[in-house]
């Protein structure tokens, strides 16, 4: 087996390396490689390597910089890392996260935060920190390793890829954003802002008063939100036969 960086021509398989390590994970939403692709993309994939065995990529593990509000810097974030399933418990993973930490310290890296399971991470010095958190993460499962004698205090922030919206999310908005279609809110129809948005037909003024979003201008703004509310709405319509949402559904969408 050797660990090595990543090359161009290892992207397809690494995104398959992840996807098929993280299938059966109740814990994740099968982002991961979509965050690769994304770091990767702004530059931000510090370290990319990979365990190939045969000259197959069987495993992949990421760095990326993080932020620190005490204003620490040179920290970064392990994560995700992958194991296809046929080669896990083979030492593969414990390989990947020893280089990538050695290849951290010989490029100036300070420390390094994981988020995951205390049972495997702390084997390599993962600790937790009372004072080192990431907010909307227990701190359980939120561990560091500094390579100095002194650990950050403050809260730590992953790079923009972590935080995009996964599938689940989308749908969750969606919902809210049918609420608002069909319920709809008051606005004061004077507000030259909202006299713009009913003449270029973002939103449109009910019979009660009330303003709704028209599903047709989601769509033209966010395609994949809009194509679901669409579906949503009309699937409401069809399960709960319900006239109302029906007639609601025509007329802001009209
Ligand atoms: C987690 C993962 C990367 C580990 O890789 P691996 O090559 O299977 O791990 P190793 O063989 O190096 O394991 C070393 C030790 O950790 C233990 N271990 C492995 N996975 C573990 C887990 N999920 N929980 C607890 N211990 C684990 C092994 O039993 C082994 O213990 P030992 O030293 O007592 O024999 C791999 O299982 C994987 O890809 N899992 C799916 C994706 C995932 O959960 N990633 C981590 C979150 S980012």
């Amino acid at each position: 087996m050797i660990i090595r960086s990543e090359k161009p021509s290892d992207i397809e398989a690494i995104t398959e390396v992840i996807k098929v390590a993280f299938e059966d994970h109740s814990f994740s939403e099968q982002t991961e490689h979509f965050i690769i692709c994304d770091l990767r993309t702004a530059g931000a994939l510090s370290i990319s390597l990979v365990a190939e065995v045969h000259g197959r990529v069987v495993g992949h593990i990421a760095f990326s910089p993080v932020t620190i509000s005490d204003g620490t810097t040179n920290w970064y974030g392990l994560g995700p890392v992958s194991v296809l399933p046929e080669y896990q418990g083979g030492r593969i993973g414990t390989a990947m996260i020893d280089k990538g930490i050695t290849s951290l310290k010989s490029m100036g890296g300070k420390g390094c935060v994981i988020i995951g399971l205390p049972a495997y991470f702390n084997r390599f010095g993962f600790k937790n920190y009372r004072k080192l958190v990431h907010e909307g993460i227990p701190q359980e499962v939120f561990a560091a390793k500094s390579f100095a004698a002194w650990v950050p205090n403050g809260k730590v922030e992953y790079h923009e890829a972590f935080k995009k919206l996964s599938a689940i999310e989308k749908d969750a908005i969606a919902d809210v954003i049918i609420d608002y279609c069909i319920e709809g809110i008051k606005l004061d129809s004077g507000n030259p802002v909202i006299e713009s948005l009913i003449k270029k037909e973002v939103i449109a003024e009910t019979i009660d008063g009330k303003f709704v979003m028209r599903l047709s201008a989601l769509a033209k703004y966010d395609s994949y939100l809009g194509q679901i509310a669409q579906f949503r709405v009309a699937e409401m319509g069809r399960v709960h036969k319900n006239p109302i949402l029906a007639a609601i559904h025509h007329g802001t969408d009209a």
